[in-house]
């Protein structure tokens, strides 16, 4: 009991004192819990988050842009990797994680289950998905647990990478001919609302929020972040001389920030509830390129059993 009590104590010291709580201290059942929950999904969000651009990439308009859009997609692959990985050192393993999104028990992004149906949609997607998700992450550097703080911090450079090729093929479009910019137009007007969604719940309905402060995994509230991304993306709308699809958006003198429209919340629990437009088509495509990847898997297995063989047949140096 009061051993626990010292483990107990311990712990709320480090969090209080921002030192990062590693893999082998101690800490409470729930927040070991919450981390598992929160990298799991970031993880399967970064793979499930390959499927919508992979399907463009055969179909980019210039070699360069074909080379761009394939690192990005290997990018998010990457960060899929590390995730898995941050998450394996709270005690649980990937087969499980990825069994329970195979058998749709796990959730990821609902801004995955959009289609992508224009070129436009490469930078609407770059722009503004990596935008919110370079927003939501930047802060989970400091998160108080080590090993998904360190993991950010990578995947938070490559994030900026693909957030400014976002822009340049929108830039790109901004600039071509008047359909090339109906083009990114139409672009923004689907991708806009779904992306204010990615921030989560409005702070008075996030029923996980108040407890992941605390224990500072997370630094800022779903609005406040939501607030930084709509004051970031507007000049960035009028540069490219697009419209956001909002009428009710307009700077407010009085804060500081700019006032906008409500969002359709039943839209994101229908999307989350496994009922958006590509929820069904995601899992099958991830299912199907997990069963035709198992060679791949076994191989790299009988490969990592070989070398761990080799080296310890050698004899050690003395
Ligand atoms: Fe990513
Ligand atoms: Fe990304």
């Amino acid at each position: 009991m009061s051993q626990e009590m010292d483990l107990t104590k311990r712990f709320d010291t480090y969090i209080a004192s921002e030192q990062k709580i590693e893999a082998k201290d101690w800490m409470p059942d729930a927040y070991r819990k919450t981390l598992i929950r929160q990298i799991s999904q970031h993880a399967h969000s970064e793979i499930i988050g390959m499927l919508p651009e992979g399907n463009w990439i055969t179909r980019a308009p210039s070699l360069k842009r074909k080379a761009i859009l394939l690192a990005k997609v290997q990018d998010e692959a990457g960060h899929g990797l590390y995730l898995y990985s941050a998450a394996e050192t709270l005690g649980v393993n990937r087969e499980e994680l990825l069994d329970a999104l195979h058998e749709g028990k796990a959730k990821y992004s609902s801004i995955f289950n959009y289609p992508t149906l224009s070129w436009a949609d490469m930078g609407a997607i770059g722009w503004l998905v990596d935008g919110a998700a370079i927003m939501n992450q930047v802060p989970l550097c400091k998160c108080s647990y080590g090993p998904y703080a360190r993991a950010m911090v990578r995947v938070c450079k490559e994030e900026s990478f693909h957030q400014r090729q976002g822009f340049s093929i929108m830039m790109n479009l901004c600039n071509g001919t008047p359909e090339q910019k109906e083009m990114a137009q139409d672009s923004l007007n689907r991708w806009w609302w779904p992306s204010l969604m990615m921030f989560g719940p409005s702070d008075s309905e996030s029923k996980h929020s108040d407890q992941s402060m605390k224990w500072k995994i997370k630094r800022f509230s779903n609005d406040e972040l939501r607030q930084r991304f709509v004051d970031m993306t507007v000049p960035q709308a009028e540069l490219l001389g697009l419209t956001l699809p909002d009428p009710d958006l307009k700077w407010n003198e009085h804060t500081g920030h700019y006032d906008f429209g409500s969002i359709d919340w039943s839209e994101l629990q229908r999307v989350i509830a496994g009922d958006g437009p590509c929820n069904r088509e995601r899992l099958e495509t991830r299912v199907k390129a997990h069963t035709e990847g198992e060679w791949v898997r076994e191989a790299a297995a009988a490969y990592a059993e070989k070398c761990a063989k080799r080296n310890s047949d050698q004899p050690h140096a003395a």
